[in-house]
């Protein structure tokens, strides 16, 4: 299959071509920070309307993931204007050109569209309730590749991993905070469902191997807080643990709003494509086995100096 992937710089994006590449023919589109990746690469900054439109028409792919968007929370309540082009305006132009164009599309969304009020498991059932404009606007995303391509899969995430600049999942920020011996919060009101960002890729690449259409969760089995995970990190990489303070997310000091509990059942997912969720645990030890063998260092060697 040829598939081609938005955002292919992000943290994601880079994860799903590494793995895609594997089988697959894999053309990314970056805004020019990839130097020397494994896979081809298209410079195109999709805010530019109809730019994908005459990327498709050229590389005619089989499938398309969109992993673009704008992923800040923070940045978004600043900028609402260029959430809602990114994180919503463009998923709906490319389900739109998909659906004409007989392309499978894959759009990611977030778990942060639910609120956390509730105490039990999100399941895709449950009726999301956007606390801030970075889940409003991937939300509205999601309604409208829903309205515009029935076929569409559309997946809400949450992972970590090794990102190009190192700097962007909180493994990251617990594994290079602990190694210097600063101290950092960790938050224990925040419970989600981390997972091992190249199992989202695997699992990724089954559900469109498989063919399936709708909304899905697909994160990880365990769910935890984000302290419980700066001390899982800690643990594996033989860190002070204690360097992390078990804090509250509230009067934290952060811009957007954060809901509390982003435990989401995956149940849905497992059951379709007939296979268990790659474990927490594994996941830590995968993440932990591509320190020891230099993985950050090579990924990082793919971008821009
Ligand atoms: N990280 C998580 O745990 C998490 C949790 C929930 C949902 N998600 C969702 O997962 C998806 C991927 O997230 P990620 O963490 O991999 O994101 P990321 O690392 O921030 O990557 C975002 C990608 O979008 C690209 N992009 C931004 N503006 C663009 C523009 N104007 N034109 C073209 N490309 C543009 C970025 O390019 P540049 O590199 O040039 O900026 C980058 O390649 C997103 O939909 C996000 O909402 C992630």
């Amino acid at each position: 299959m040829k598939l081609l992937i938005t955002g292919a710089s992000g943290l994601l994006g880079i994860s799903l071509a590494l793995e895609a590449m594997r089988e697959h023919e894999v053309i990314g589109t970056d805004r020019g920070k990839l130097k020397s990746a494994p896979f081809q690469v298209l410079k195109a900054d999709l805010t530019h309307k109809g730019r994908l439109d005459s990327i498709l028409d050229s590389v005619r792919p089989d499938w398309l993931v969109n992993c673009a968007a704008l992923t800040n929370l923070d940045i978004c309540e600043e900028a609402p204007d260029l959430a809602k082009i990114l994180n919503t305006d463009l998923p709906v132009e490319l389900a739109e050109v998909c659906a004409k164009k007989y392309i499978r599309f894959l759009h990611i969304s977030t778990d942060a569209v639910f609120d956390g009020d509730k105490t039990d498991p999100y399941t895709e059932e449950d009726q999301p309730n956007p606390l801030g404009v970075y889940a409003q606007t991937k939300l509205d995303g999601e309604r409208a590749v829903q309205a515009a391509n029935s076929q569409a899969i559309i997946a809400r995430v949450n992972f970590f991993g090794w990102s190009l600049n190192g700097k962007h999942s909180l493994g990251e920020f617990f594994v290079r905070n602990l190694s210097a011996g600063r101290s950092v919060n960790g938050f224990t009101d925040v419970i989600f469902c981390p997972m091992f960002v190249k199992h989202t890729a695997q699992l990724l690449l089954g559900m469109l191997d498989e063919g399936l259409c709708g909304l899905y969760h697909v994160v990880g089995p365990h769910a935890m807080s984000k302290y419980q995970f700066g001390v899982e990190i800690g643990h594996k990489f033989g860190l002070r643990k204690s360097l992390i303070s078990p804090n509250s997310v509230d009067g934290s000091g952060l811009t957007a709003p954060r809901s509390h509990n982003l435990w989401l059942s995956t149940h849905k997912l497992s059951t379709d494509l007939g296979c268990e969720i790659p474990l927490f645990s594994t996941g830590l030890d995968e993440f932990y086995t591509q320190f020891q063998q230099g993985y950050p260092q090579k990924i990082s060697s793919y971008q821009q100096p």
